[in-house]
Formats: C-alpha cells, sequence, structure tokens
C-alpha cells in the first residue's frame, strides 16, 4: 500500500475487533497514526503492538463512548498525543435481534446508547478537530466515516432497533454532511451487509436464530473487505466525496 495518509491521524472506535480492527489496520498500512478506541484494553495493547511492529504508530485508548465524558477523553487524549485529528471512523455498535413484542428493553438501551449516542459523542468532540485539520492541514480535507448497515436502509422483522438506530445513523450523516462539506470535512456512510465478526455473539437464542436463517447457506464478508472500503473512501483527493457504500456479501439477496 502507498502512503497516501503520512502524516495524518485518525482514530477508530470500536477497533478491538471484527471490522474496526480491521480498519485501524488498514489506515495503519496507508500511513496513518492510529487511536484505537473500545473498552478491552488487551486487545487494543496487542493490535497497538502488531502495528508498531509493522513500523506504524498506535495510541491505545481504553474507552466506553457511551460515556459522554470518556468519549470526549479519547478525542482530546488523541490530539495531546497524537497531535492533530483527520480521520475518525464511528464504527462501535452492537446488534441485539429479536422481536420487539417482549423484548428485554436494556437491551434496546445498549443499542441506542453505543450505536447513537456513543456516535453523537465521538463525531461531536472531533469534529472542530477535523474542521482544523480540513481548514490548515497539509491536505486541506478531513473525514469522518460512520459505519451503518444494510440495516439502515431495510427494515426487518426481528431487528427493529437495530434498523432505528442504523437508519438514524443514516439521517444523522446525511444532515452533517450537507452542514460540513463546503469546509471539506467529508461525511461518509459505509453499510455492510452481513460481515464475520464478534457482533452475533453477543446475541441470545431468538437473535442467534434470525442470523441462522439469513445468512448461514451463505459466504458473508471479512472485516478486511470493510476496512478496504473506508481506506478507498479516506485516501480519495480533496475534490471527491464517497457519499454512501452499501456493500453486500454477493450471495446476500436482501
Ligand atoms: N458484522 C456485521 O455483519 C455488520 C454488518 C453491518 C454493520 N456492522 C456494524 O459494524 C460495526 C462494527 O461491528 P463488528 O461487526 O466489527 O462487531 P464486533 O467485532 O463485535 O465489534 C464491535 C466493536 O464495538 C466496540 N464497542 C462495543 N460497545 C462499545 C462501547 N460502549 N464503547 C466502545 N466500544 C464499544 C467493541 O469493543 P469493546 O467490546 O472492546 O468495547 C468492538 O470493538 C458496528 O457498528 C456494526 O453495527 C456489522
Amino acid at each position: 500500500m502507498t502512503a497516501q495518509l503520512d502524516a495524518t491521524v485518525a482514530l477508530v472506535t470500536g477497533a478491538s475487533s471484527g471490522i474496526g480492527e480491521a480498519t485501524a489496520r488498514a489506515l495503519a498500512a496507508h500511513g496513518s497514526s492510529v487511536a484505537l478506541v473500545a473498552r478491552r484494553k488487551d486487545r487494543l495493547d496487542a493490535l497497538a503492538t502488531d502495528i508498531t511492529g509493522a513500523g506504524g504508530r498506535a495510541l491505545v485508548v481504553e474507552a466506553d463512548v457511551t460515556d459522554r465524558d470518556q468519549a470526549i477523553g479519547a478525542v482530546e487524549r488523541t490530539v495531546d498525543e497524537l497531535g492533530r485529528l483527520d480521520t475518525v471512523i464511528n464504527n462501535a455498535g452492537v446488534m441485539l435481534l429479536g422481536p420487539i413484542v417482549d423484548a428485554p428493553v436494556d437491551e434496546w438501551d445498549r443499542m441506542v446508547a453505543v450505536n447513537v449516542q456513543g456516535l453523537l459523542y465521538v463525531a461531536h468532540a472531533a469534529l472542530p478537530h477535523l474542521l482544523e485539520a480540513a481548514d490548515s492541514g497539509k491536505r486541506r480535507v478531513a473525514d469522518l466515516v460512520n459505519i451503518s448497515s444494510v440495516a439502515g436502509r431495510v427494515a426487518r422483522s426481528g431487528s427493529g432497533v437495530y434498523n432505528l438506530t442504523k437508519h438514524g445513523v443514516g439521517a444523522f450523516s446525511e444532515s452533517l454532511r450537507q452542514e460540513v462539506t463546503g469546509r471539506h470535512v467529508r461525511v461518509s456512510l459505509v453499510e455492510p451487509g452481513a460481515v464475520a465478526t464478534e457482533l452475533t455473539s453477543h446475541l441470545g437464542p431468538a437473535g442467534q436464530e434470525v442470523v441462522r436463517q439469513r445468512f448461514n447457506a451463505i459466504e458473508i464478508l471479512q472485516a478486511s473487505d470493510i476496512a478496504d472500503a473506508v481506506g478507498y473512501i479516506v485516501t480519495r483527493p480533496r475534490h471527491v466525496t464517497v457519499n454512501e457504500m452499501l456493500i453486500r456479501p454477493t450471495e446476500q439477496e436482501g
């Protein structure tokens, strides 16, 4: 890979596994320094060791993005220790599927807290720094990439509140895009289909059954497939924005 992101700094939420981990590796391979944000510090430490071992620069930031002070602290630590902020990948998320009727409401609270509030807290804290990078950085452009889902486009029985959170991410991203694109902060929405990660490991039996019925017979995506897409988005020339990218496994119909 070419080091197109040399001298830039990225922050990736949910970097301890799956899409976030793969994206942090991809951005580091493009030459960016990366702040790795999540709660599982041991996983972040191992990833940072890999990235630095490959000649990159990584900062481990243990934080729960649902806590506003911790989300702000993650952004501020990144800027304090890595010097600036050019790229934010708002990726942390949970998917707790199952019927709405008689659902455990604490699962809804968790999804809204991580997928919506956590994403908003990080975006709000990061935007002044992204605007500054776009205004005065060498590249004169900055990126905020929000990870949504096919579930942000299509609602289905069995995923109502996950659908709600991801549709919300899409609406927020489009509104913010219009607000800041004239100042060269590019807001992009990535909508993966089924990806082989730990996302489904938090599901109870009802949710596992929904996933089994939908995806057991097909070859699903790897986290690196989504990381490739994010790498493409953030390495475009200044005058090009990829507003939205919907990426399904070839065999995924809906
Ligand atoms: N896998 C799929 O099929 C798929 C499809 C479409 C969209 N997505 C989206 O892709 C994103 C990444 O998911 P994934 O598939 O890579 O799943 P994953 O392997 O379970 O990764 C989720 C990440 O989010 C982090 N996270 C969860 N709660 C957090 C919190 N309160 N504070 C900080 N970090 C938190 C986790 O880290 P800690 O637990 O260490 O905090 C983990 O690093 C999510 O937004 C998901 O909705 C996934």
